[in-house]
């Protein structure tokens, strides 16, 4: 690895259908590495709950499970990666979700020489997602994760983060809007893979497991790829 590969930040990619525990995972090795999670469904809803006008376009597709169109997202995500902190390193949790946002990728990060350094995917079951979605709730203050089953806060009713005691669920986390983005998953994201292995990118893990332990498994996956 020559010296000016060593100095780019790793662009790390979370690929997943929902509920894989993408954003579970990105907040972990946000912590760990120092990295920066980018996250293109909490940039939309911030766009949504900010009322611009990429929030007003995106609002009624997100709550239909159908993925908002590329020209929208692009343009977000380049806004977000031009952001000064995104040179410590990012993990995309989200994006790319379809080829033309893949290339676009890679058409961005060429203009500062840089490639995806990895990109992994977690490997579930559909039937699984419904339960982890049907379950999940985050903090309304720092948006931390949690579940009503897999993932309870240290104390009842207080986040372990911030210590924050109001918590949210998502508006398209049922199990009609769930069926829809497991379709869209299949039918747009999952090429993803095939798109990454032929770059010679691709890390598959089985996402199925308790979620300390798949932690592990990607810290060891990026920590070779960020050494
Ligand atoms: P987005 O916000 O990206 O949602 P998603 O991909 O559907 O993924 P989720 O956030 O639902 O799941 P996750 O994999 O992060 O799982 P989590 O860690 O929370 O996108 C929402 C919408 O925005 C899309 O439908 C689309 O409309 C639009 N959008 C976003 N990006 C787009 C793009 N690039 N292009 C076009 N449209 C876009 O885990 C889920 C739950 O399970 C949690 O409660 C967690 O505690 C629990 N859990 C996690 N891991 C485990 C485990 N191992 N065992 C048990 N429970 C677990």
């Amino acid at each position: 690895m020559d010296a000016e590969t060593l100095t780019r930040p790793a662009v790390l990619i979370l690929l997943g259908p929902p509920g894989a525990g993408k954003g579970t995972q990105a907040r972990m090795l946000e912590d760990k590495f120092g990295l920066v999670q980018l996250s293109t469904g909490d940039l939309l809803r911030a766009a949504v709950a900010a009322g611009t006008e990429a929030g007003l376009a995106a609002k009624a597709v997100m709550e239909a499970g159908e993925l908002v169109s590329d020209e929208i997202v692009i343009a977000i995500l380049r806004d977000r990666m031009a952001e000064p902190d995104c040179t410590k390193g990012v993990i995309l949790d989200g994006f790319p979700r379809t080829t033309v946002q893949a290339k676009a990728l890679d058409d961005l990060l060429a203009t500062s020489g840089q490639k995806v350094s990895t990109a992994i995917s977690l490997e579930v079951e559909d039937a699984e997602m419904v339960t982890r979605i049907s379950g999940r709730y985050t903090c309304a203050m720092c948006g931390e994760g949690y579940h009503d089953t897999f993932k309870i806060p240290a104390v009842e009713g207080k986040c372990d983060n911030c210590g924050g005691t109001e918590f949210k669920r998502r508006a398209d986390d049922n199990a009609e809007t769930v069926a829809a983005r497991l379709v869209a998953y299949h039918a747009q994201t999952a090429p993803l893979i095939t798109y990454y292995d032929a770059q010679s990118v691709l890390k598959r893990t089985d996402a199925m497991g308790q979620i300390d332990d798949i932690a592990r498994d990607l810290e060891e996956i990026v920590g070779a790829a960020m050494s």
